[in-house]
């Protein structure tokens, strides 16, 4: 592998934070993190860009930052698309076994997988993603690989994720304006899955919650494989304006006093505690109740977990969650969200920070590099190739998204 093509870059433009991670392979396998940068995000809201310039300046600081740090040039990336324009649903493809002796090929199993996602779609929606689940071959059900086996008729189960093409295009726009090419786009769940779970708990059943500023994404993994997606439109942000209506305060110290002081679950907060909070239009700090920050703060992490969990219901999944859930992003850091969470769901719940990454893997030891580091290992364990150096467009980017699904099953 040359200098060039070891390092992986994964860039998380959330709504709060713009962030570049760089990843570089080593020969045995495994991951070093290398170079990290961070910038407020500004002119994108919940996935969407709505001030082009201010995006492109945030990309572009996130990106030299990390570029100092890693000690090379940035020139593509793995993007993240999130927000609430990103839509999932479960499809299935049926063929015919081709060979004369009825031995199932690749060729079947890509056949079957594009007659799964030959669905119709809504105009300005595009595939994102397409992951096969499980294949039939005639009446025997839950198989891995069925390269090899024969029979008569091939079935895949696959999860197709969606988005909207203005919104995708629009964001890959701005990076593009900063003179970097994106190889490869990636749902945010998925890449902070990559970064947070465990394979037992992705085969037994466990779904990921990720808060971040704007949204929760949800994700639920059974079997290895991904079931279902969702995006609840509420987020850590939220959580802050209540703090800044509730105990009249400008946003940038409701942010800070619920990053010091904030917790989501009022009866872990001893009644005595009191904290310091500014106050609006220059009137002198007051000291007030801890636990009253703290009334303020559970309701919205109720209403965030009860919109999850009804959508895991709607789903059908809440008895196949064996392993629990899995909280990350940003707004999980809060103190008490895996306390109360176990309260709604009751069901084990832990925080989630990326692992299985060497290097400078502290500096990236939180929920909120989830995504980010998330990127780098997705890239790092498809290694999709750069569809610029093969030479071919948008039809290639499709092809090199499969040929890492193809990867994960043969
Ligand atoms: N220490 C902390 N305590 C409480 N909340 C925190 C802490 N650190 C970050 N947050 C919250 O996490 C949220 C940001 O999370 P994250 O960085 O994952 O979001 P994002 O990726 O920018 O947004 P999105 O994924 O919605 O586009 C903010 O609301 C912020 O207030
Ligand atoms: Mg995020």
């Amino acid at each position: 592998m040359s200098r060039r093509e070891r390092y992986l870059v994964g860039l998380d433009v959330g709504t709060t934070h713009v962030c570049s991670v760089v990843g570089e392979g080593l020969d045995d396998g495994s991951l070093d993190i290398v170079g990290l940068g961070v910038a407020e995000s500004r002119g994108i809201k919940r996935g969407v860009v709505v001030n082009l310039e201010a995006a492109v300046a945030s990309i572009k600081k996130a990106i030299e930052e990390a570029e100092l740090m890693a000690g090379i040039e940035i020139d593509s990336v793995h993007l993240s698309l999130s927000g609430p324009h990103i839509k999932g649903f479960n499809s299935r493809g049926v063929v015919a076994v081709a060979g004369k002796n009825r031995e199932i090929a690749r060729d079947d199993v890509r056949r079957a997988i594009d007659a799964a996602k030959a669905v119709a779609l809504p105009t300005g929606r595009e595939i994102l993603h397409v992951l096969p689940q499980d294949f039939v071959v005639d009446e025997q059900d839950g198989i891995g690989a069925p390269v090899g086996m024969t029979g008569a008729r091939l079935e895949v189960n696959v999860h197709v994720v969606t988005g909207a093409t203005s919104s995708t295009q629009n964001i890959i726009a701005c990076v593009n304006r900063t003179g970097v090419s994106v190889v490869d786009t990636v749902v945010e769940q998925l890449a902070a899955a990559e970064a947070v779970l465990t394979s037992d708990e992705k085969e037994l059943g466990v779904a990921l919650i990720d808060i971040g500023g704007g949204t929760a994404d949800l994700a639920i993994f059974e079997r290895g494989s991904l079931w279902h997606t969702a995006v609840v439109a509420v987020g850590g942000d939220h959580f802050t304006s209540d703090i800044a209506v509730g105990l009249r305060t400008p946003i940038p110290d409701a942010e800070k006093v619920k990053r010091k002081n904030g917790c989501a679950l009022s009866s872990m907060v001893d009644e005595d505690e009191t904290i310091e909070v500014a106050s609006v239009g220059g009137r002198k700090p007051r000291l007030m109740a801890r636990r009253i920050l703290s009334e303020i703060l559970q309701p919205r992490a109720e209403e965030v977990f009860h919109l999850v969990w009804d959508e895991i219901r709607r789903a059908g999944y809440e008895k196949s969650l064996n392993s629990g859930i899995v909280l990350t992003g940003g707004g999980s850091i809060l103190e008490g969200m895996p306390e109360i969470a176990e309260q709604i769901f009751d069901l084990p719940i832990r925080r989630g920070c990326p692992a299985d990454v060497g290097g400078l893997a502290d500096h990236v030891n939180s929920p909120t590099f989830a995504t980010p580091v998330g990127l780098v290992l997705y890239a790092h364990r498809n290694r999709v190739p750069d569809p610029r150096r093969a030479g071919v467009g948008a039809f290639g980017r499709m092809a090199g998204r499969l040929r890492g699904i193809f990867k994960e099953f043969f």
